[in-house]
């Protein structure tokens, strides 16, 4: 039987080079192409089709900053899956300029984006992924203050300050929040790795495995496509001609899309790596990843907050609920019921 790999965000940048790589490394797989716009997703299936005869490709749309949208898509995923996912690899991600933009609800749009839409996909599939198979979450080295990447890090001292940064009191230069939005909702990535992965342990079961992936800085992608059009240029033109060059500058954890790409891909499929879990990958290595990452008051506080937020129920969901999450009682959180009327945007 042929493997069933489902993928966010292939239609760039990062996703689309896992998509290539997967098709390399299991050229008869069924491969779930989930992205939010319909006509990219169909010219991607045409051309992946062309190039991989073997290959069955499936189309699902989904918009990660709408819950509807993200319930109907894992239900369509189930019905083209129904001997179950061995991989769910969720590169989807999206880097904002302007300061302080919301979903129509209030939470931080970045937030919602790259990691509210995730978990609940996640939370919606996961006990529909085979105990053998792989859950990856794609972070960023921007999520770890020690790796100096230049993106301003993260500022999570309670899972609120995620969802709602005004909770921070803070007033930052302009352009400087929108961009430590996305490294705060890169560790979020992590801290609901982490937590996912023990849920499933604490159920008593040996998998689905849940990794966190740092694919590198990668020039060329569509990340920078709201930056001012010179720097977009510089990203996209210059930088990805002379990585060994960044790399001599910056440290070794720049890679092309296609490098990093199947890296993600051997971490969703390659029996090497078959028992890594709970753990951060960079690149190809499993690395400690930040400090904070590790707090389990604050992925267990994020993980409630992300379930009212997402108003995921307990009847749709194998792990979010079943276990109670032992370690230091949950941090002076928001009280759930202060919620309940907000919902990832419809
Ligand atoms: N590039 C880097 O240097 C870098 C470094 C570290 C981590 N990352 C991470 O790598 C991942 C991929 O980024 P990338 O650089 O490849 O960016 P990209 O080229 O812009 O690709 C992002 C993909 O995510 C999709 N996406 C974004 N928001 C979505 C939504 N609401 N619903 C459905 N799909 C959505 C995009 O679809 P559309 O085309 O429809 O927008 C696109 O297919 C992200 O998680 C990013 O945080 C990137």
């Amino acid at each position: 039987m042929g493997r069933t790999l489902v993928l966010t965000g292939p239609t760039r940048g990062l996703g689309l080079a896992t998509a290539r790589a997967l098709l390399r490394r299991v050229p008869d797989a069924t491969l779930i192409l989930a992205g939010r716009d319909a006509a990219a997703l169909a010219r991607l299936a045409r051309r992946l089709g062309r190039a991989r005869p073997r290959a069955r490709l499936v189309c699902v749309e989904v918009d990660l900053q709408s819950a509807p949208s993200i319930r109907a898509a894992a239900d369509a995923v189930r019905a083209a899956a129904p001997d179950g996912i061995d991989a769910l690899v969720l590169s989807a991600g999206l880097q904002f300029t302007t300061d302080g933009l919301t979903t129509a609800d209030g939470v931080d749009l970045t937030f919602a984006n790259n990691h509210l839409g995730h978990f609940l996909l996640a939370n919606l599939l996961a006990g529909d992924v085979t105990p053998e198979g792989r859950i990856l979450f794609v972070s960023s080295g921007t999520h770890d203050p020690a790796q100096k990447t230049g993106i301003p890090a993260p500022l999570m001292r309670e899972a609120q300050h995620a969802a709602f940064p005004a909770t921070l009191g803070r007033r930052d230069k302009p352009g400087v929040a929108a961009r430590r939005a996305y490294s705060t909702s890169k560790l979020c990535n992590v801290l609901c790795a982490y937590e996912l992965d023990r849920r499933i342990q604490l159920c008593g079961r040996s998998g689905p495995h849940v990794l966190a992936f740092d694919p590198g800085l990668m020039p060329g992608t569509g990340l920078a496509r709201t930056y001012p059009p010179l720097l977009r240029a510089l990203w996209s033109w210059v930088l990805p001609n002379i990585i060994p060059v960044l790399r001599m500058a910056m440290g070794p954890n720049v890679h092309s899309a296609a490098v990093s790409g199947d890296n993600l891909a051997r971490l969703a499929v390659d029996p090497a790596v078959h028992g890594w879990t709970g753990v951060y990958v960079s690149g190809r290595a499993a690395i400690r990843s930040s400090a904070v990452s590790y707090d389990r008051g604050l992925q267990a506080e994020l993980w409630a907050l992300s379930a009212e937020l997402t108003g995921l129920v307990p009847a749709e969901a194998e792990f979010a609920w079943k276990a109670v999450t032992p370690g230091p009682p949950v941090r002076s959180g928001p009280e759930p019921q202060a919620f309940t009327t907000l919902r990832l945007q419809a």
